[in-house]
């Protein structure tokens, strides 16, 4: 067989190459030799079909190709011109893709399967904006994890998440697959996902390669549009969007994907600075690879950055991508590039080389069919153990935003409940945008999950109320939003007159976010808030629960909402996560990983912003305009980052410093005291923040520098301790060098980053 021939082939080049000067670092690279013997029987020909990544033409995550020309993919697959696939799924499916290369190419080197398996591939968690507002390592691990086992057991090895882009702009429409505004956060949340794909081990079956993503500054398009340009200064870069890309090389994401925006006037895939210098440079990126997004390196053409196919391939490799996805350049352009010299094989080899140590790393070599287990494929998915940790997820990643006297939690017996609006029983919304795989409507709906809760269903009534959507709802297309639909009015307002309490879901259809999808408007649409507004007058008692992908801006909530709980679309088990916290069987945790505005204009807002020469009114002067303001909204957030609400309450005392005064080589511990006020056990996120009061480059009003989430029982007081050190208080200064500087600093610790207390110490050389 083949396959066989390939390992025979490879262990006999092994014996003889053990002296091939490699450029690869042998000593972190476990497959070092082997991919240098391998790399040393392949033609150029095949060494660019490691290049290319070509999608199943069955489904499509992007523009459609005109000509879908199957068989001419199927006859590069034969021949060893096609090194990867995306969007090819089921053990089956693969099996017979991974066949194509590997019992018919010459080297039969086996393709790696690539699918978007953002928040789950069955079994789906809270979208990564909603995981990321639980500030738990584990949620994210034990979802991706089971992420993991699922598209595993289907035959996929590689998955393109996390994404880690930074996102301060709640019209961009890819919020929700972020995981938020702060990098310390991001950082934090990727290498637990990372870790939850990739496990200990890429060659366990159950296990796939991670994909850092997009790299770099995505989240950053001017307006919040999709796709559009980016321009931002280097420090922002450099001490903003980069850290959680630097954490993921050094967790050792297996690769990276770069963007579809330029950064400065080069497009991500030809930008040398991001791929060579820095990742495959200063960072020492070394055993994984560098991917393009879907048909980007063509895209080089139509941002005016290359002339034509053969300069967009040229200036894509040397830059550092080494895959093509979908944009068959690579293929129509390296090999002519190295025949007339252009590009020297060196180039070739050192994207090749980390395309073969990922494989090498999945265990494809040993076993090219180990991800195709048809057994696994049928016991493995949708499990109870799956929806279990999916409901724990989704429970962690609730925020409570307000709760007016105390009317959440609801009475399981004796209350009257009147469940409304469309999102409300929808059972497909929840399972959120990028849902790989998920069956269509399999998300237990909120009105299931209340009705499975309360003691006396009879108690539990529902009302469509208004109707958000309508037409198709398909990941590729546009959505049509309903607007003056009031036929659902009535039944509805005649339903809140007679009960205790309504529970309104209001919020975004998961179509109205991800890919393609920014909005200029981010308050809620359609009739939500007509209907909001004619309840109100019959009935006070509303709690109003919100399913969205980004932050809203939504004031009128605020003003006359006395109790509402951000849910986003958290998932499979969305229904009875929400019941769970509703009804107190789980006391709300989760903290915003976004700011939410008052009012688009604001965007982007966000709370580690810089202070600005004039940040306030001068009191000499109040009433005049000279000051950094709007005329006709307050400068901060309805709900800052980092805030969240509990059924209990948390009081902070006692900040205090080791030292008032730090070296740069030494430590200072600033400790706080927080006290559970309330009646019941309850979870607090204690956060840091730091300012560095005067730098060579301006520095932020503050920045999150740790977090500890602790548990206390009513009445109950912890002492918590933060260490700072140098690396705390370092940053990327205006020559790009990491260091800090002498001088004064702010320490403030509280449960948001607005409600803080605050100390200062000297830090000297
Ligand atoms: C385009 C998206 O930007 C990227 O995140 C995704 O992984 C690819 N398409 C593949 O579907």
């Amino acid at each position: 067989m083949k396959v066989q021939l390939a390992i025979a082939i490879v262990t006999i080049a092994l014996v003889g190459c053990n002296n091939s000067n490699s450029k690869t670092n042998i000593a972190s690279n476990p497959y070092a030799q082997q991919v240098d013997s391998l790399l040393s029987l392949m033609t150029v020909e095949e060494k660019v079909g490691q290049l290319n990544l070509y999608a199943g033409s069955w489904e499509f995550t992007g523009p459609v190709p005109e000509d879908v020309n199957n068989q001419k993919k199927l006859e590069n697959i034969k021949s060893g011109r096609v090194g990867a696939m995306l969007n090819v799924i089921t053990a089956d499916g693969t099996r017979e893709a991974q066949k194509l290369a590997v019992e018919n190419s010459r080297l039969g080197i086996p393709l790696i399967f690539g699918y978007d398996v953002i928040h789950g591939y069955k079994t789906m968690m809270p979208i990564p904006l909603g995981q990321a507002a639980s500030w738990d390592a584990e949620v994210a691990r034990s979802g991706a994890q089971v992420a993991a086992k699922e598209a595993s057991a289907s035959g996929i090895n590689w998955t393109f998440a996390p994404m880690m882009d930074i996102a301060r702009d709640a019209r961009w429409g890819r919020m929700m697959e972020s995981p938020g505004e702060d990098p310390y956060l991001a950082s934090y949340m990727s290498k637990a996902w990372i870790k939850g794909f990739q496990g200990n081990d890429m060659s366990d079956a159950a296990t796939i390669a991670a994909c850092a993503k997009h790299f770099a500054a995505y989240g950053f398009v001017e307006a919040g549009r999709d796709y559009n340009t980016v321009d931002i200064s280097l420090q922002t870069l450099y001490n903003v969007v980069l850290p959680p890309f630097k954490a993921a090389s050094e967790a050792g994401v297996a690769s990276f994907m770069n963007s579809f925006n330029e950064i400065g006037g080069v497009p991500a895939n030809g930008s040398e600075l991001l791929q060579r210098q820095l990742l495959k440079g200063a960072w020492e990126y070394q055993n994984g690879f560098v991917v393009s997004d879907w048909g980007s390196i063509g895209e080089m053409i139509t941002h005016g950055y290359a002339a034509d196919t053969l300069e967009a391939g040229y200036k894509a490799l040397t830059a550092g991508s080494d895959m093509d996805m979908e944009a068959h350049i690579y293929e129509n352009s390296i090999e002519e590039l190295v025949s007339l010299g252009k590009i020297s094989e060196d180039i070739l080899n050192d994207a090749v080389r980390r395309i073969l140590t990922v494989k090498f790393q999945l265990g494809l070599f040993d076993d090219p069919y180990l991800y195709c287990d048809v057994e696994r494929e049928k016991s493995d998915l949708l499990t109870e153990e799956n929806l279990e940790i999916a409901r724990a997820a989704a429970r962690k990643s609730i925020v409570l935003l307000k709760n007016e006297n105390n009317l959440l939690p609801l009475s399981k017996e004796g209350q009257s409940i009147a469940v409304i609006g469309s999102l409300a029983a929808d059972k497909d919304v929840p399972l959120g945008s990028w849902r790989a795989q998920a069956n269509e409507g399999s998300a237990v709906s909120l009105l299931e999950g209340i009705e499975g809760a309360v003691s006396d269903k009879t108690n539990v009534s529902y009302s469509k109320g208004y109707t958000l959507t309508k037409g198709r709802r398909q990941f590729i297309y546009e959505l049509d939003i309903v607007n003056g639909d009031q036929s659902g009015f009535k039944r509805a307002i005649d339903l809140a007159k007679k009960v205790d309490v309504v529970v309104l879901a209001m919020g975004e259809d998961c179509w109205q976010t991800g890919e393609g999808r920014s909005q200029t408007d981010i308050g809620l649409k359609g009739d939500q808030m007509d209907l909001m507004y004619e309840l109100l007058k019959v009935n006070k008692n509303i709690v109003v629960t919100l399913m969205n992908g980004r932050s809203l801006a939504i004031p009128e909530l605020d003003e006359s909402i006395p109790a509402i709980l951000e849910v986003w679309h958290l998932g499979s088990e969305a229904g009875n996560a929400i019941a769970d916290v509703l009804f107190g069987d789980y006391n709300p945790s989760g903290k915003l990983p976004v700011s939410f505005p008052r009012h688009v204009g604001q965007c982007p807002i966000y709370y580690n912003h810089k202070n600005g020469g004039r940040p306030t009114t001068n009191p000499h002067d109040a009433g005049m305009v000279f000051w950094s303001h709007y005329t006709d909204s307050p400068n901060s957030p309805l709900y800052p980052f980092g805030y969240g609400l509990s059924y209990t309450t948390f009081e902070y005392s006692d900040l205090s410093l080791s030292s008032m005064e730090m070296s740069s080589n030494g430590e200072i511990t600033a400790s706080i005291k927080v006290k559970n006020t309330g009646k019941i056990a309850g979870q607090e996120t204690v956060q840091l923040y730091i300012r560095d009061y005067v730098g060579s480059v301006t520095r932020p009003v503050k920045e999150l520098k740790g977090f500890e989430k602790i548990t206390l029982k009513s009445g109950e007081e912890k002492e918590i301790q933060f260490t700072i050190n140098n690396e705390t208080l370092s940053y990327y200064r205006a020559d790009l060098s990491f260091g800090s500087e002498p001088g004064q600093f702010a320490v403030m610790i509280g449960g948001n980053s607005q409600k803080i207390l605050t100390t200062d110490f000297r830090l000297v050389d």
